[in-house]
């Protein structure tokens, strides 16, 4: 038997030891820090370590050491850290919107890790460019850009798409943005009051400022209201501001919630300002023919983003920015490196397009999951999702116990336990090992959310869940949630 064989031997009964630990225990055991280092310390601790010196006590024994350790050593460490680990795929994992493991996905991910490519050249890429170009080319078809229009390119995640797409509007917006700067111009953008916080944070990051990233108010039910949308850009405009994007949100983070793409789109068409939909978690919808309606006016977005790490459920990282006009990525992210683009096959070059230089393969992985799964297979998949939440939801009306905070327009629901702290709840269903779960704000109150985000899970699943919710709540804080 090779070397590699054992290594490679070794590792599948790390696997096999999580995925039996997932079955006895799908919630690990929360361990404060100082425990969990002492837990997953390896090798002799140095006279001299150095996390000892820097004052991070703790961390001795997780710090790398002076001397190595056999192979053996660390594949036996690697296994206490996997099995120390929040568990993220289990049917007890509601915290995210990200969870569950599809095979294919997965021995996508470890072939790519294996292969160590980066994805900025053909030369270096090979296949792997081939494979990004066909599934940017496949999404864009989805979203409904015509077959000489859509391009994309991989993201390290949605909020950096979304910093893309923002970096494609104001320089659109403002052609000599690139090279010179802002120059004193106040630039505003405008997102829904609940956009995720990157679209904040990125307009810190370009130059926008936080404070012109300025916020619509959203209905009931948490869709932006266009007609405030509007009236807040003519403002804006008068006050002195030039108004250079709208972000739409397809699906909210905390009620998932999506902002009606339409009329958003006759705003942003009207007061000629770019329009980019952030769809991380709910970009899925556009495989469906059931829930396409929540997109409708997809095709009309000059930019979208889309997790597949969320409702696809691909191993993170697996997102994607796209723009409707082709060349308009290269036109905003390329450089000349003479070390590494050589002009050979610009097409398949992706690094042109990209805000990265050495970019990890995350197309694999959707790849062969798309693949195996096909447009219909996914289709169902996410359709399933959207079932689970109303299921949560119709379960959580029906127990006296729960307070529901509005109907889920998708695959979040949000709710109470009466008279308990939410936080509290939370707290204690993963002390007790039940569950996983987070909780938000909406409406100035502190509510738990619930992401039905794995598409494995069926509907005995969810009932376990509020059953658990209901067995934990006597043993939770008194409070009433208002903030
Ligand atoms: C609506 C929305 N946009 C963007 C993001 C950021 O995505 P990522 O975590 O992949 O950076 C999230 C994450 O939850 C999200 O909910």
């Amino acid at each position: 038997m090779t070397a590699t064989l054992s290594f490679l031997e070794r590792v599948q009964q790390i696997a096999e030891a999580l995925l039996e630990a997932e079955r006895t225990e799908p919630v690990a055991p929360p361990r404060p820090p100082a425990d969990m280092a002492r837990h997953i310390a390896v090798g002799p601790l140095d006279d001299d370590d150095t996390a000892g010196r820097t004052g991070l006590t703790c961390m001795a024994g997780v710090a790398p050491g002076r001397a190595g350790l056999p192979i053996e050593d660390v594949l036996d460490a690697l296994e206490r850290v996997a099995l120390a680990t929040p568990r993220t795929g289990t049917r007890r994992f509601f915290n995210q919107l990200f969870s569950g493991r599809i095979e294919a996905a997965a021995a996508g991910e470890m072939v790519a890790s294996l292969l160590n490519t980066s994805m900025y050249t053909y030369k270096v890429a090979g296949p792997h460019a081939l494979i990004e170009t066909a599934l940017t080319q496949h999404m864009a078809r989805h979203i409904g850009y015509a077959e000489d229009q859509g391009e994309g390119v991989f993201s390290p995640g949605g909020s950096l798409a979304n910093l893309a797409a923002m970096i494609v509007a104001r320089n659109q917006a403002v052609p000599d943005a690139r090279e010179r700067g802002l120059d004193g111009r106040r630039l505003t953008m405008y997102g829904s009051a609940d956009c995720h916080y990157s679209i904040t944070k990125n307009a810190g990051i370009i130059g926008l400022g936080r404070q012109n990233l300025r916020k619509v108010e959203c209905d009931q039910r948490g869709r932006m209201k266009p007609e405030a949308l509007e009236a807040m850009i003519v403002a804006d405009r008068k006050a002195g501001a030039v108004p250079v994007a709208v972000i739409a949100t397809a699906g909210t983070t905390v009620l998932g919630a999506f902002d009606p793409i339409e009329p958003i789109a006759d705003v942003a068409g009207r007061q000629k300002v770019w329009l980019h939909v952030d769809g991380a978690l709910g970009g899925t919808t556009l495989l469906s023919r059931r829930l396409r309606h929540l997109v409708a006016g997809s095709a009309r977005a000059d930019s979208w983003t889309w997790d597949a790490h969320k409702l696809m459920g691909v191993p993170l990282s697996s997102s994607v920015v796209l723009v409707r006009e082709r060349g308009l990525l290269e036109k905003h992210f390329s450089e000349a490196a003479a070390y590494l683009f050589h002009n050979a096959e610009t097409e398949l070059d992706h690094g042109v397009r990209s805000i990265q230089c050495g970019r990890r393969n995350d197309a694999l992985k959707l790849w062969a999951s798309w693949k195996h799964f096909g447009d219909e297979g996914y289709a169902q998949r996410v359709e399933h999702l959207f079932d689970l939440a109303q299921h949560m939801a119709e379960g959580i009306e029906r127990r006296s116990s729960l307070v529901l905070t509005c109907r889920p327009e998708s695959v979040n629901v949000c709710f109470e336990v009466r008279g308990k702290a939410s936080e509290g709840v939370c707290e204690a269903l993963r002390v007790e090992q039940l569950a996983m779960v987070g909780h938000a704000e909406v409406g100035g109150r502190r509510i738990i959310r619930a992401a039905c985000v794995n598409a494995d899970m069926t509907f005995d699943d969810i009932d376990a869940f509020l059953d658990a919710v209901e067995d934990v709540a006597p043993h939770a804080p008194d409070g009433d949630n208002a903030l």
